[in-house]
């Protein structure tokens, strides 16, 4: 957790993560050269989903447990309607399951009100959507500012890590454009800064090359890949596109509700 920029204001979160995500160096008193290595930043343990249709109840995940360690790239695939998206809404806490639990960084996220969930997300967690969900009226350094801004930085200081992180991705001269006056690619890497922006420590991203054509495609793939590896960034990505799953460290495979 050293290598983590220290932001003013999270202390606290700072501390509570080290503490409890980070157990192995906490109880070795010191953090080795391999430190983050064996860091869970997001875990999942038997998580069970069904959703009401009709008078129906339809099962969705049937116990679904997965840890992801601090800087790994995890691929969930399966068909379509096997769950994924669900899956991803509960990882976030923007959804429960019927039971089973998720811990971001080392809390769970459970008990938490919508408020506290929020607030983690805000702290910890990144995402990228197949639309870029980038707000039309704001420019791409105001967009990528925005969870920056959310949580609480200043705007002078805001900007600046928001200006840093579009020049990692390579649009450090469409500050100023909208969505509207950006191609398919570029929303999508604005996309992928504001979802790194502030030190996450992950980034679910839910078919995040979906609408882009295959040079786009391996571009941004590769961008997430590299600012991942860069910055110690574990990524969940869920796709379609096999040729993504050269870059992951792990595929797994949501088949009737289950990983495989
Ligand atoms: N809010 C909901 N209410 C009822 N059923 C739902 C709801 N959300 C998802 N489902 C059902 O849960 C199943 C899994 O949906 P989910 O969106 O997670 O699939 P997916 O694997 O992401 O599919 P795709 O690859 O098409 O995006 C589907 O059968 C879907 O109809
Ligand atoms: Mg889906």
């Amino acid at each position: 957790m050293n290598k983590r920029k220290h932001r003013p204001g999270h202390e606290q979160e700072d501390e509570r993560a080290h503490g409890i995500a980070n157990k192995g160096a906490e109880e070795g008193g010191e953090e080795g050269a391999d430190e983050g290595a064996n860091e869970i930043v997001l875990r999942a343990d038997g998580l069970v989903k069904s959703f009401v249709q009709g008078q129906q109840r339809v099962g969705v995940l049937h116990g679904v447990s997965l840890t992801v360690g601090r800087g790994e790239r995890v691929a969930i695939i399966g068909r379509s309607g096997s769950g994924k998206s669900t899956l991803l809404h509960l990882l976030a806490g923007l959804d429960d399951p019927d039971s089973g639990a998720v811990a971001v960084a080392g809390t769970p996220i459970g008990p938490l009100s919508a408020a506290g969930r929020a607030a983690l997300r805000n702290r910890w967690m990144g995402f990228v959507y197949q639309m870029h969900h980038l707000l039309p009226e704001f420019s791409a350094l105001e967009n990528v500012a925005m969870p920056l801004r959310l949580g609480g930085m200043r705007a002078r200081a805001a900007a600046e890590e928001a200006g840093a992180m579009l020049a990692a991705v390579g649009l450090g001269h469409r500050l100023g454009h909208r969505p509207a006056a950006l191609s398919g690619g570029e929303r999508q890497r604005v996309a992928v800064a504001r979802a790194l922006v502030g030190n996450r420590l992950v980034v679910l991203a839910d078919e995040p090359t979906g609408n882009l054509d295959r040079d786009n495609a391996e571009q941004v793939f590769d961008l997430m890949c590299r600012l991942s590896d860069g910055r110690g960034v574990a990524f969940v990505i869920v796709t379609h596109d096999e040729s993504m799953l050269g870059g992951v460290h792990r595929v797994l495979r949501l088949v009737d509700g289950r990983i495989t």
